[in-house]
């Protein structure tokens, strides 16, 4: 059956390819975004390319302006809340918009669904951060890349631990998302997600890390490494993502204020080192130099995703090799607008 589905942040990244595959699937999809973000103007024009999505540039800050489109679209069948300040960086520089976007967006956004459509399924976007630096993990370095010592990753039975005014705003989100569901009875869940990759990642600096070095490297220019390049993320290929945020709403019901690691896993993790030889071998050569660390950076973080295996039945598919391949591929094909939308910029998160 068709269901009407709210993306928020869906002329982005990730709410690009999500909104792409509902509305290609027959159904209707809503998005909310203010598109802050560079490069949204043209996911629009791309999703416009294929089926019709209804499109509102509204902050999600405004919380009116959001209770007049529920009003006007009459509730929503599912919904799934993408948009966020992404940058820590920005986030230290101005904590406030940081805080007003993904704490109170997202509590508007709940608000919203609570008042007109509480049976709809809540997917959040939450991110790894929530954990923090994990300082009593042990970490053994071998000669190309660190490890974690005795376990495949990190559960959600670690602590929460919010650093960063991102981290903090992104973790109080996380924790109303899962508190809505206890209280109010939504139906809600939070992907705590790692690094997610693919094309139409705007990447700069460090947040789209993975898009950053191929774009980077295609426009010619030299990137910088700070540490010793051995640090270790799990990688995530985004339509895996989306094919999990639809595993989600089909379990409507079984959604009551979970939260779950989601991530590439052991198996789809990278060391910059191996990264940028996986790079060598699809003839890509990067430059690069290296850096000092930077305040707060982490050795290594890879997500145990067995929770959500098991309660999901979901797991990534994509190999790294192939997600790879397919990001360079846009990334070529889109050299003159990468170049002309992404200057020199050099703005910074972390995943
Ligand atoms: N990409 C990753 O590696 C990653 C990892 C963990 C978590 N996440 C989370 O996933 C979500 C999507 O991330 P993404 O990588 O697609 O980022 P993105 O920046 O591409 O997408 C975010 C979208 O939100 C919109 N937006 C920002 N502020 C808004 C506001 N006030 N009102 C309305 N729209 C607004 C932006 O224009 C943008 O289109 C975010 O919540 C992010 O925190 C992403």
């Amino acid at each position: 059956m068709a269901k009407k589905i709210l993306i928020t942040g869906g002329a982005g990244f990730i709410g690009c390819h999500t909104t792409r595959y509902f509305a290609s699937k027959g159904h209707e999809v809503v998005i909310i975004d203010n598109l802050s973000r560079k490069g949204t103007p043209e996911n629009l024009d791309w999703l416009r390319e294929g089926h019709p999505v209804t499109h509102y540039e509204t902050d999600i800050r405004d919380f009116e302006a959001v209770t007049d489109i529920f009003k006007r679209e009459k509730g929503f069948s599912d919904v799934i809340h993408l948009a966020a300040q992404v940058a820590v960086t920005t986030s230290v520089a101005n904590p406030r918009d940081d805080f007003d976007i993904n704490a109170l967006g997202t509590f508007n956004m709940l608000e919203a669904v609570r008042n007109f459509c509480p049976h709809a399924p809540f997917i959040y976007a939450s991110t790894n951060k929530v954990y923090g630096l994990l300082p009593h993990i042990e970490v053994v370095e071998g000669a190309r890349r660190y490890e974690i010592k005795g376990k495949k990753g990190v559960s959600e039975s670690e602590p929460l631990d919010f650093h960063s005014p991102y981290g903090c705003s992104k973790g109080s989100a996380d924790q109303y998302v899962v508190d809505y569901a206890r209280i109010y009875g939504l139906k809600t869940v939070s992907f705590r997600q790692s690094c997610i990759y693919g094309e139409r990642q705007f990447g700069v600096e460090d947040q789209g890390w993975m898009a950053w070095f191929i774009i980077a490297g295609i426009l010619g220019r030299s990137v910088s490494i700070y540490g010793d390049g051995k640090q270790v993320r799990d990688v995530l290929y985004v339509h895996d993502l989306v094919k999990l945020y639809e595993k989600s709403m089909e379990q409507r019901n079984a959604l009551s204020g979970k939260a779950y690691n989601v991530g590439g896993g052991l198996e789809n993790s990278l060391s910059l080192l191996e990264f940028i030889e996986i790079l060598k071998d699809q003839d890509l050569q990067l430059s690069f130099t290296f850096g000092d660390w930077r305040p707060g950076d982490q050795r290594v973080f890879i997500s145990d995703n067995t929770k959500v295996e098991k309660e999901l039945d979901w797991k990534p598919e994509t190999a790294p090799d192939q997600g790879i391949r397919n990001l360079m591929s846009w990334v070529r094909e889109n050299k003159k607008m990468l170049n002309f939308l992404l200057g020199d910029s050099n703005d910074a998160d972390r995943n």
